[in-house]
């Protein structure tokens, strides 16, 4: 059987993402009525996550539960056998036996490039340190196509926060690039845009700006804030230098155009005050939701098995 993993959000066309979307927004309208959507009674998702999370596992679960697939999981390197010094490799050559489709989420970037290779079954990036994070880009692509058509007029979205670290930033910027999107950047210079994301933009001829300053909020309908990456940084000085360096408030949201939403991919520290969680701009707890979904939506995709409904 020919493996479909999902490593990098650049790898899907404009066609797929649509199809996704679409069959993630009929699987939203399906759950209002019901409880599950039971499609994967024969199948077994193994989630093996060796860096923290919460919403990206757990979301990935409950998919799958809805779906009335079964899970096998192991959550950080201390309750696996890579604590007894099993190398990754023999740990998913297993995996292969036990499941017929993986989420892996590992510090190392490129991990879940390095799984598919060696193991038949669909291996999805659940987030490979600062590289990627592909499943995450597709519901904030679901969220912000609930609120901005993203069809024939450009969106102006700004990522704000750890550009350079952040994997869900360039996974999303990926996946928009297939739109009409222009795009604004506000970070610390040295945590800003890599320079393989400015060329790949230049090359797909999106409008881009960079700048420190926050006032380019402004112009934006969509902020895509992000916390700064502490266990990203060699040296811990230097997160200590930035770590306060944007703070978005309802204050500040005030000032910025009537149709933008907040979102940020979560956990949040400080970046944006708990002040703007109940103005209408804050769409990061649907955002959290919309996981659910669009995570439905690629494991039936994965594993070729159709919603019809
Ligand atoms: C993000 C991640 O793990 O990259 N969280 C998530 O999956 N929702 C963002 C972060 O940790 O800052």
């Amino acid at each position: 059987m020919r493996s479909r993993s999902v490593l990098s959000a650049g790898q899907f066309s404009k066609e797929q993402l649509e199809k996704l979307l679409e069959t993630s927004a009929r699987i939203e309208a399906h759950l209002q009525n019901h409880r599950q959507l039971p499609l994967l009674e024969e199948y077994v998702l193994a989630t093996l996550f060796f860096e923290p999370s919460t919403r990206t596992r757990l979301s990935f679960e409950s998919a799958m539960h809805r779906l009335a697939g079964r899970i096998i999981s192991t959550v950080g390197v201390q309750f696996s056998s890579l604590a007894k010094g099993e190398s990754l490799y023999d740990t998913l050559k297993m995996i292969e036996a036990y499941a017929d489709i993986c989420a892996i989420r590992h510090p190392v970037e490129g991990a879940s490039a390095i799984a598919a290779r060696n193991i038949s079954i669909p291996v999805i990036n659940a987030g490979d340190g600062a590289g990627e994070h592909p499943t995450q880009a597709l519901l904030d692509l679901y969220t912000i196509r609930k609120h901005h058509s993203l069809a024939e007029k450009p969106v102006t979205v700004a990522f704000v926060g750890d550009i350079r670290y952040g994997r869900t930033i360039h996974s999303l910027l990926q996946m928009l690039a297939n739109f009409p999107v222009e795009m604004i950047f506000i970070s610390p210079v040295e945590i800003g845009l890599p320079d393989k994301y400015r060329d790949f933009l230049k090359n797909k001829k999106i409008k881009i700006v960079e700048t420190e300053d926050i006032a380019a909020l402004r112009e934006a309908q969509v902020a895509y804030v992000t916390r700064i990456q502490e266990e990203r940084f060699p040296d811990p000085r230097e997160f200590e230098k930035f770590k306060d360096s944007y703070i978005i408030d309802r204050e500040m949201v005030g000032k910025c155009r009537p149709d933008l939403i907040v979102m940020h991919p979560l956990p949040r520290l400080s970046e944006i005050s708990l002040d703007v969680d109940d103005l209408p701009n804050a769409v990061y707890f649907e955002q959290a939701e919309n996981g659910l979904y669009t995570r439905m939506s690629l494991l039936l995709d994965l594993l070729d098995v159709p919603f019809v409904g």
